[in-house]
Protein backbone atom coordinates (compact mmCIF):
# COMPACT_ATOMS: atom_id res chain seq x y z
CA UNK A 1 0.00 0.00 0.00
CA UNK A 2 0.79 3.28 -0.57
CA UNK A 3 1.15 6.58 1.91
CA UNK A 4 -1.77 9.19 1.01
CA UNK A 5 0.35 12.03 0.77
CA UNK A 6 -3.44 13.83 1.19
CA UNK A 7 -4.26 12.13 4.49
CA UNK A 8 -1.32 12.43 6.19
CA UNK A 9 -1.88 12.87 10.28
CA UNK A 10 -1.67 16.45 11.55
CA UNK A 11 -0.03 15.55 14.60
CA UNK A 12 2.66 12.51 15.22
CA UNK A 13 3.72 11.64 18.91
CA UNK A 14 6.51 9.44 19.59
CA UNK A 15 7.96 7.63 22.77
CA UNK A 16 11.52 6.79 21.37
CA UNK A 17 12.75 3.90 23.10
CA UNK A 18 15.17 1.60 22.83
CA UNK A 19 18.02 3.70 22.57
CA UNK A 20 19.99 1.64 25.07
CA UNK A 21 19.08 -1.92 23.92
CA UNK A 22 20.21 -0.78 20.56
CA UNK A 23 23.43 -0.23 21.67
CA UNK A 24 23.70 -3.35 24.22
CA UNK A 25 22.74 -5.32 20.84
CA UNK A 26 25.94 -3.85 18.89
CA UNK A 27 28.05 -4.22 21.91
CA UNK A 28 28.20 -0.83 22.83
CA UNK A 29 27.93 2.06 25.72
CA UNK A 30 24.08 3.34 26.10
CA UNK A 31 25.58 6.38 25.07
CA UNK A 32 26.31 5.73 21.59
CA UNK A 33 22.57 4.55 21.65
CA UNK A 34 21.38 7.75 22.62
CA UNK A 35 23.95 9.31 20.04
CA UNK A 36 22.55 7.23 16.95
CA UNK A 37 18.62 7.62 18.26
CA UNK A 38 19.49 11.30 18.05
CA UNK A 39 20.62 11.17 14.38
CA UNK A 40 17.54 9.28 13.43
CA UNK A 41 14.86 11.68 15.09
CA UNK A 42 16.86 14.42 12.83
CA UNK A 43 16.33 11.94 9.80
CA UNK A 44 12.41 11.63 10.58
CA UNK A 45 11.95 15.31 11.70
CA UNK A 46 13.23 15.84 7.79
CA UNK A 47 11.19 12.96 6.58
CA UNK A 48 7.70 14.12 8.60
CA UNK A 49 8.51 17.71 7.13
CA UNK A 50 8.70 16.91 4.16
CA UNK A 51 5.74 15.12 3.60
CA UNK A 52 3.92 17.81 5.50
CA UNK A 53 3.17 16.10 8.44
CA UNK A 54 2.29 19.63 10.72
CA UNK A 55 2.93 18.10 14.10
CA UNK A 56 5.58 15.58 15.80
CA UNK A 57 5.94 15.75 19.48
CA UNK A 58 8.92 13.59 20.99
CA UNK A 59 9.83 12.21 24.22
CA UNK A 60 13.16 12.64 25.00
CA UNK A 61 13.19 13.00 28.82
CA UNK A 62 11.18 11.70 31.35
CA UNK A 63 10.14 13.17 34.77
CA UNK A 64 11.44 9.76 35.78
CA UNK A 65 14.32 9.56 33.92
CA UNK A 66 16.62 11.25 36.62
CA UNK A 67 16.83 7.98 38.49
CA UNK A 68 19.12 6.43 35.77
CA UNK A 69 22.96 6.61 36.74
CA UNK A 70 24.14 10.02 37.06
CA UNK A 71 26.80 9.38 33.90
CA UNK A 72 24.00 9.00 31.62
CA UNK A 73 21.97 11.83 32.82
CA UNK A 74 24.81 13.80 32.47
CA UNK A 75 25.57 12.45 28.80
CA UNK A 76 21.47 13.16 28.19
CA UNK A 77 21.52 16.84 29.62
CA UNK A 78 25.06 17.53 27.48
CA UNK A 79 23.66 16.33 24.32
CA UNK A 80 21.58 18.42 22.83
CA UNK A 81 23.71 21.86 23.04
CA UNK A 82 26.67 19.71 21.19
CA UNK A 83 24.03 17.98 18.54
CA UNK A 84 23.02 21.43 17.97
CA UNK A 85 25.96 23.00 17.51
CA UNK A 86 27.59 20.46 15.11
CA UNK A 87 24.85 20.30 13.28
CA UNK A 88 23.35 24.08 13.34
CA UNK A 89 22.99 24.74 10.01
CA UNK A 90 21.77 21.43 8.60
CA UNK A 91 18.91 21.53 11.18
CA UNK A 92 18.39 24.75 11.84
CA UNK A 93 19.71 27.62 9.04
CA UNK A 94 18.67 24.59 6.01
CA UNK A 95 15.19 23.66 6.90
CA UNK A 96 12.03 25.05 8.04
CA UNK A 97 11.49 23.08 10.91
CA UNK A 98 10.36 24.60 13.85
CA UNK A 99 11.61 23.85 17.53
CA UNK A 100 9.73 23.61 20.36
CA UNK A 101 10.46 22.20 24.03
CA UNK A 102 8.25 21.28 26.59
CA UNK A 103 8.09 19.75 30.05
CA UNK A 104 9.58 21.48 33.33
CA UNK A 105 12.53 23.77 33.08
CA UNK A 106 13.28 24.62 36.69
CA UNK A 107 15.42 21.44 36.85
CA UNK A 108 17.54 21.04 33.63
CA UNK A 109 21.18 22.60 33.49
CA UNK A 110 21.25 25.84 32.46
CA UNK A 111 23.50 25.44 29.40
CA UNK A 112 21.01 22.86 27.80
CA UNK A 113 17.80 25.43 28.46
CA UNK A 114 19.67 28.53 27.07
CA UNK A 115 20.06 25.89 23.63
CA UNK A 116 16.48 25.11 23.55
CA UNK A 117 15.67 28.72 24.17
CA UNK A 118 18.22 29.92 21.82
CA UNK A 119 16.59 27.15 19.06
CA UNK A 120 13.04 28.41 19.58
CA UNK A 121 14.10 31.47 18.85
CA UNK A 122 15.82 31.32 15.99
CA UNK A 123 13.35 28.91 14.33
CA UNK A 124 9.89 30.82 15.43
CA UNK A 125 9.67 31.94 11.78
CA UNK A 126 9.52 28.68 10.42
CA UNK A 127 6.34 27.54 8.84
CA UNK A 128 6.79 24.04 8.00
CA UNK A 129 6.97 20.68 11.00
CA UNK A 130 6.35 22.01 14.54
CA UNK A 131 9.05 19.56 16.45
CA UNK A 132 8.22 19.29 20.20
CA UNK A 133 10.97 17.79 22.49
CA UNK A 134 9.66 17.10 25.65
CA UNK A 135 12.26 17.04 28.05
CA UNK A 136 11.77 16.69 31.77
CA UNK A 137 8.08 16.15 30.72
CA UNK A 138 5.74 13.78 32.71
CA UNK A 139 1.79 14.10 31.97
CA UNK A 140 1.23 13.89 35.81
CA UNK A 141 3.66 17.09 36.05
CA UNK A 142 1.50 18.64 33.07
CA UNK A 143 -2.03 18.13 34.52
CA UNK A 144 -0.70 18.92 37.75
CA UNK A 145 0.76 22.18 36.64
CA UNK A 146 -2.55 23.13 34.43
CA UNK A 147 -4.88 22.17 37.69
CA UNK A 148 -2.87 24.94 39.35
CA UNK A 149 -3.40 27.25 36.93
CA UNK A 150 -6.83 26.95 36.82
CA UNK A 151 -7.08 26.82 40.55
CA UNK A 152 -5.37 30.58 40.94
CA UNK A 153 -7.51 31.76 38.16
CA UNK A 154 -10.98 30.42 40.14
CA UNK A 155 -9.48 32.04 43.35
CA UNK A 156 -8.94 35.48 41.58
CA UNK A 157 -12.00 35.63 40.50
CA UNK A 158 -11.27 34.99 36.51
CA UNK A 159 -12.84 32.33 35.76
CA UNK A 160 -16.39 30.88 37.51
CA UNK A 161 -16.78 26.90 38.19
CA UNK A 162 -19.11 26.68 35.09
CA UNK A 163 -15.59 27.70 32.80
CA UNK A 164 -13.83 24.22 33.95
CA UNK A 165 -15.03 22.18 30.88
CA UNK A 166 -12.28 20.07 28.85
CA UNK A 167 -11.28 23.65 26.55
CA UNK A 168 -9.88 24.98 29.32
CA UNK A 169 -7.89 22.36 30.78
CA UNK A 170 -6.65 21.67 27.13
CA UNK A 171 -5.16 25.13 27.08
CA UNK A 172 -3.63 24.80 29.88
CA UNK A 173 -1.52 22.31 29.15
CA UNK A 174 1.52 22.39 27.70
CA UNK A 175 0.71 21.50 24.53
CA UNK A 176 -1.80 24.67 24.27
CA UNK A 177 -2.83 25.03 20.68
CA UNK A 178 -1.54 21.84 19.02
CA UNK A 179 -4.09 20.07 16.69
CA UNK A 180 -5.20 16.90 18.48
CA UNK A 181 -3.12 14.07 18.96
CA UNK A 182 -3.69 11.77 16.12
CA UNK A 183 -0.77 9.07 16.23
CA UNK A 184 1.32 7.91 18.95
CA UNK A 185 4.40 5.82 18.19
CA UNK A 186 6.15 3.91 20.85
CA UNK A 187 9.40 2.19 19.25
CA UNK A 188 10.94 -1.00 20.86
CA UNK A 189 8.23 -3.22 21.87
CA UNK A 190 7.50 -1.74 25.01
CA UNK A 191 3.33 -1.63 25.14
CA UNK A 192 2.91 1.11 27.83
CA UNK A 193 2.32 5.39 27.97
CA UNK A 194 5.25 6.05 30.45
CA UNK A 195 3.62 9.09 31.67
CA UNK A 196 3.08 10.48 28.07
CA UNK A 197 0.40 13.06 27.09
CA UNK A 198 -2.21 11.41 29.11
CA UNK A 199 -5.06 13.89 28.39
CA UNK A 200 -3.88 14.31 24.74
CA UNK A 201 -4.33 10.97 23.93
CA UNK A 202 -8.05 10.21 24.43
CA UNK A 203 -8.62 9.32 20.74
CA UNK A 204 -4.79 8.71 19.35
CA UNK A 205 -4.20 5.73 17.22
CA UNK A 206 -1.72 3.53 18.59
CA UNK A 207 1.15 2.60 16.57
CA UNK A 208 3.69 -0.08 18.36
CA UNK A 209 6.82 -1.90 16.96
CA UNK A 210 9.86 -4.23 17.94
CA UNK A 211 12.17 -1.75 16.06
CA UNK A 212 14.67 -0.29 18.36
CA UNK A 213 14.49 3.57 17.79
CA UNK A 214 17.62 4.20 15.93
CA UNK A 215 16.65 1.39 13.86
CA UNK A 216 13.15 3.29 13.27
CA UNK A 217 14.14 4.61 10.11
CA UNK A 218 12.32 7.01 7.95
CA UNK A 219 10.81 3.81 5.61
CA UNK A 220 9.57 2.32 9.10
CA UNK A 221 7.93 5.34 10.09
CA UNK A 222 6.33 5.62 6.32
CA UNK A 223 4.73 2.05 6.90
CA UNK A 224 3.24 3.23 10.65
CA UNK A 225 1.25 6.33 8.96
CA UNK A 226 0.27 3.74 5.66
CA UNK A 227 -1.04 1.83 8.92
CA UNK A 228 -2.93 4.70 10.36
CA UNK A 229 -3.94 5.80 7.45
CA UNK A 230 -6.01 2.35 7.32
CA UNK A 231 -7.21 2.54 10.79
CA UNK A 232 -11.07 3.78 11.08
CA UNK A 233 -11.32 6.06 13.77
CA UNK A 234 -15.15 6.55 15.19
CA UNK A 235 -14.63 8.27 18.05
CA UNK A 236 -17.38 7.22 19.68
CA UNK A 237 -20.23 6.93 16.87
CA UNK A 238 -20.35 4.98 14.36
C1 LIG B 1 15.02 6.01 25.14
O1 LIG B 1 15.86 4.93 25.15
C2 LIG B 1 15.68 7.31 25.50
C3 LIG B 1 15.36 7.77 26.86
C4 LIG B 1 14.41 7.32 27.62
C5 LIG B 1 16.21 8.82 27.40
P1 LIG B 1 16.21 4.17 26.49
O2 LIG B 1 17.40 4.81 27.11
O3 LIG B 1 15.03 4.09 27.38
O4 LIG B 1 16.61 2.74 25.95
P2 LIG B 1 16.26 1.35 26.60
O5 LIG B 1 14.78 1.33 26.83
O6 LIG B 1 17.04 1.25 27.87
O7 LIG B 1 16.69 0.35 25.58
C1 LIG C 1 9.95 6.59 28.36
O1 LIG C 1 10.96 5.65 28.17
C2 LIG C 1 10.55 7.95 28.43
C3 LIG C 1 11.14 8.43 27.19
C4 LIG C 1 11.09 7.82 26.05
C5 LIG C 1 11.82 9.68 27.29
P1 LIG C 1 11.55 4.85 29.42
O2 LIG C 1 12.52 3.89 28.86
O3 LIG C 1 12.03 5.80 30.44
O4 LIG C 1 10.23 4.14 29.97
P2 LIG C 1 10.03 2.85 30.84
O5 LIG C 1 10.91 2.99 32.06
O6 LIG C 1 10.43 1.69 30.00
O7 LIG C 1 8.57 2.86 31.15
MG1 LIG D 1 13.56 2.73 27.65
Amino acid sequence: MELDLNNVPKHVAIILDGNGRWAKAHHKPRSLGHLHGAFNLRDLAKYADSINIGYMTVYCFSTENWKRPEKEVDYLMKMPPRYFEKFWTDIVVNTNIKYKTIGRKDRIPKKLLTTLEKVEEETKNHTGLVLTLCIDYGSYDEITTAVKNIALSYKNDEITLDDINPKLITDNLYTKGYPKLDLLIRTSGEYRISNFLLWQIAYSEFYFTDTYFPDFKPEKFKEALIEYQNRNRRYGGL
